[in-house]
This record gives structure tokens, sequence and C-alpha cells, in this order.
């Protein structure tokens, strides 16, 4: 696509070159700024984050105008290497109606909360205010302004403790903490926005992000980073003292939690299907959710053992108490987003996430 528009552009550059004389230059002129229009706009908002700062990168490779909006809360202003930056709140309605009116984009990619669960526990408030009236505000301002298509960040954490896996998209939803609940709120709220003032969306229920963009452009720089495989990185390379195992005694093949990893490419690629389906395709797809993971778990252990041999350094295992609210095995089924979306998680096996950090 992106060669397409810029075939176009430079035919037309050519065609503005040779004509500039004369009167037909302003018919170009014309088709050349409709062709500009022709290239959507995408609001990444969060896109200073891990998740939006390689989403950022892959919508302008793939030819879309991004404009990131972010408050930095936890997200950084130099991993905005792709597309205009925008500091913005997502709970400042003013700024937001401004940020609309001046780019008119044609959809939005939402990000922008907060997810570290232990938090959400204690500080409930800063979660349900964020999360979701942070997304309300939003989600009005695009009404407001008819932007009618959104791609939702959502998580595993809605299922809360799964009653079977792989977790399909039917599976209930019953999430264990504020940050699960506080998500499937969001997921509650498009989908009645859908019906009522048709609005278009999809959530994307994320299963463990990780990995970093193979470039070595970007990376995950969570503070406090409660992710595992970014912490074993850090022992790996001397970072910090040990690495912790939460629970020895689940019942799984070595006794550690198993979960599902997928590369942040990945769901990249995903959510460009996603613009796809609002844009191109035409099919009655959107308003829809998914799973997204590789649909294969490994357990702590292994992951632990993958990246000593791969990085070939030892470091210190600590084995603690389990956490409340972990549980056993998650794993995506994510054959619907293969079906619908075409989702192939290409850089998923867990050598190649290990080595992207490397
Ligand atoms: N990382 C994962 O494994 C994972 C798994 C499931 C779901 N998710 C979801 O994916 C999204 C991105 O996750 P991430 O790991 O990149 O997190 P992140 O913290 O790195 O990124 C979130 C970004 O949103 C911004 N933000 C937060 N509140 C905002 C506000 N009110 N206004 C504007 N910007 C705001 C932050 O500054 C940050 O840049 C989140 O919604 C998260 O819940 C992540």
């Amino acid at each position: 696509m992106l060669l397409n528009l810029l075939g176009c552009r430079e035919i037309i550059n050519d065609l503005q070159g040779y004509y500039l004389s004369s009167l037909s230059h302003i018919i170009i002129i014309n088709i050349s700024l409709y062709l500009n229009r022709m290239k959507k706009i995408v609001f990444i908002v969060g896109g200073a984050g891990y998740i939006g700062s390689h989403m950022a990168k892959h919508a302008v490779l793939a030819g879309y105008d991004v404009v990131v909006l972010d408050n930095l809360s936890t997200g950084h202003k130099d991993a905005v290497k792709y597309g205009k930056f925008e500091l913005c709140d997502i709970k400042d309605k003013t700024k937001l109606d401004a940020l609309f009116k001046k780019y008119q984009p044609d959809a939005v990619m939402h990000f922008s909360a907060y997810s570290i669960v232990s938090e959400s526990v204690v500080d409930p408030y800063k979660y349900y205010d964020n999360n979701v009236s942070g997304t309300l505000n939003l989600l009005k301002t695009m009404l407001d302004n008819h932007c009618n298509n959104v791609i939702f960040s959502s998580t595993a954490a809605v299922f809360g403790n799964p009653e079977y896996v792989p977790i399909d998209e039917e599976h209930i939803k019953k999430p264990i903490n504020p940050y699960g609940r506080s998500k499937l709120m969001v997921e509650q709220i498009l989908e009645d926005f859908s019906q009522a003032y048709n609005l278009k969306y999809l959530v994307f229920r994320y299963f463990n992000a990780a990995g970093h963009d193979v470039d070595g452009e970007l990376s995950e720089r969570h503070d406090p980073e409660t992710h595992l495989l970014p912490l074993i990185m850090q022992a790996a390379r001397g970072n910090r003292k040990n690495i912790a195992i939460f629970g020895t005694d689940y019942d799984t093949k070595d006794g550690t939690c198993i979960r599902d990893y997928i590369h942040v490419d990945d769901l990249c690629v995903a959510h460009l299907s996603g613009l796809n389906v609002f844009f191109n395709e035409g099919k009655e797809v959107h308003s829809n959710n998914f799973n997204l993971g590789n649909g294969s778990g490994f357990s702590v252990k292994e992951v632990i053992s993958k990246v000593k041999e791969l990085t070939n350094k030892d470091f210190t295992v600590v084995e603690r108490e389990r956490r409340s609210g972990d549980p056993a095995v998650l794993i995506a089924s994510n054959i619907k987003a293969s079906k619908i979306l075409n989702f192939t998680p290409n850089k998923s096996k867990i050598e190649d996430i290990i080595k992207s950090l490397i």
C-alpha cells in the first residue's frame, strides 16, 4: 500500500513539474491533495509506551499518517520514533477535542492505560479513573468528531482464572482484579456504543506481549518492570541479582506457571489487519473481539532455561511462595483471529522472542 501511494505521489510530482506553467497544475494539485487525504490518519493513543511505540513504527511503514498522543505517565518521549507526537492526557477533553479537530483521524488505536495488576488492587480508583473514565472521554471525543473506528488493547486478565485452555473468545469473563475489570468494562462500553452510536471497534486481548523491534530501535521500558522476560534479561545482564519464581507447586509439568508469549511485532501486524478491516475489506467483522496469543505456553522454568541457553549466561534463581491471583496456565486460542484476520504469529517462537531481546 505504501508503495502504491508513493508511486502515485511520484507520478503526481512529475506531472506537477511538467505542467507547472499551465492552468492544469491546479487540477493536478487538487488530485495530489486528494491522494494525500487518502493516506489514512491514525491516532496511536499511548504510543510512547512499549506496544504503542512499536505500533507507530509498523503503521508508518505501512503507509499511515501517525499521530501519537500520550501523557508520558509510563511512556517515554524518546520512544516515539515514528509519527508526530502530541502531549495529551485522555482525561483532558478540551485538548483531545482540539487534536481531533486539527488532524481529523480516520481511526484510533487505544493503548493508553495503567496495567500493573498489583497496583490496581491497592489503588483501584487510579485504574477505573484512567482506564474507564479516560476511555469514555476518548470515545465521546471520537464520536463528537465523527471518528468511528477504534482498536482497543484489552487483556487476558478479563477472563480471570481459566476454566479451560486454550482460552477462546467465548470463555466466561470473570476478572479477578480491578485492572481486568477496568478492561472488561471498556469492552462492554464499546459493545453498547457500537449498537447505539454505530461505533466500529475491534477488541484485541493480548496475552503476554514480549520481545523487541528486530531492528533494535525500540524496547520495553516499564518502571517498575513486572513482566517476566525483561526481568530475566536484567538478571542475565547482571542488572539484578536474581530472578524469583513465584510458586513451584502448580499443577503443571514442572510446577511453575505457564504463559503464552506473543511477539510485539505479531501484535502490531494484527492491528494493521484491524485497520484493513475498517478501511478496505468492508466485511462485517468490525465490532468484534479477538484473543491474541501464539497458542502455546511455556513455563517460567522453561523460559529461564531458554534465556540461559541463548545468552550463555548463568544467574541465580530463587523460589518463592505463590502470589495470589496467578492462574496456573494462560494460553490463548488464536483460531478466531487466524480465520478472520489471517493472524499468524510468525515471530512468536520463544527462541525468536528471546533473541530479539539480546
Ligand atoms: N504489555 C503486555 O503484555 C500487555 C498485555 C495485555 C494488555 N496490555 C495492554 O496494552 C496496552 C499497552 O501496554 P504497554 O505494555 O505498552 O504499556 P505502557 O505502560 O508501556 O504504555 C501505555 C502508554 O499509555 C500512556 N498513558 C497512560 N495513561 C494515559 C492517559 N491518561 N493519557 C494519555 N496517555 C496515557 C502511557 O504514558 C504509556 O505511554 C495497555 O492498555 C495494556 O493494558 C498489555
